[in-house]
């Protein structure tokens, strides 16, 4: 029997995490969760409601109400929702929430790719494959900025860069479930690397970790 391939892939904003964790997905024909739309939905029904982003409570209802199904990144990709989603994921109650259906959106028994802040550390500590996606904040800004311009959203690139190292700090200095490799994460550097370049690196990274789980096949 070969062990389910839950492949957990970690990184900061604007990393190539998601881009890379959906074309794996394809590549290994598994189902995808992109854990940073959990917290942006939050977020969002915070926001439309008109409720205050910081009430643990409200924010924990509406994780509750939360259905993974149909989570859409292009409702969700708003500038503001990001912002007040990393303000939502630092609330204990609502990340544990939010962390079950994760969890059980991994075990369907078939194997998963998720891909967040925490999938190695916390979510997934079990995961065959863990990879850890980073880039330098420049190069993430300039990426952002690409994408932003082709959307027609206009932004000064200063304020693209301030606006990502400030989500690096309150991502990685929260004091619940920190964004860090997990220490059997693989690092990837993509700052240097196209998107076909991390695809390639990132699939024989998996494959290594597959090989190392069953050395027998
Ligand atoms: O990856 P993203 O920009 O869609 O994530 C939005 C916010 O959600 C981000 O600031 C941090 C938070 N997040 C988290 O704390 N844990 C995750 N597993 C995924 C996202």
């Amino acid at each position: 029997m070969t062990a389910p391939l839950v492949i957990a892939i970690d990184g900061p904003a604007a990393s190539g995490k998601g881009t890379l964790a959906r074309r794996l997905a394809e590549h290994f024909d598994l189902p995808h969760l992109d854990t940073g739309l959990t917290y942006r939905a939050v977020a969002k029904a915070l926001l439309d409601s008109g409720q205050p982003l910081d009430r643990e409570a409200l924010a924990v209802d509406a994780a509750r109400r939360l259905d993974l199904v149909g989570l859409d990144r292009d409702q969700l990709s708003h500038h503001e929702i990001g912002e007040a989603a990393s303000k939502v994921a630092v609330m204990s109650a609502v990340r544990r929430t939010l962390v079950d259906q994760q969890r059980l959106f991994a075990k369907n028994g078939r194997g998963a790719v998720l891909d967040g802040r925490d999938i190695g550390t916390v979510v997934c500590p079990d995961a065959m494959a863990k990879l850890f996606i980073t880039a330098a904040p420049n190069e993430r800004a300039r990426r952002r900025w690409n994408e932003m311009q082709l959307k027609g959203e206009v932004i000064d690139f200063e304020a693209v860069l301030a606006d990502i190292k400030r989500r690096d700090k309150r991502d990685m200095g929260r004091a619940d479930s920190p964004l860090k490799p997990a220490r059997d994460a693989h690092l990837l550097d993509t700052s240097q690397m196209d998107i076909e370049a991390a695809f390639r690196a990132a699939i024989s990274l998996v494959e290594k970790a597959q090989s190392a789980a069953h050395p027998e096949s």
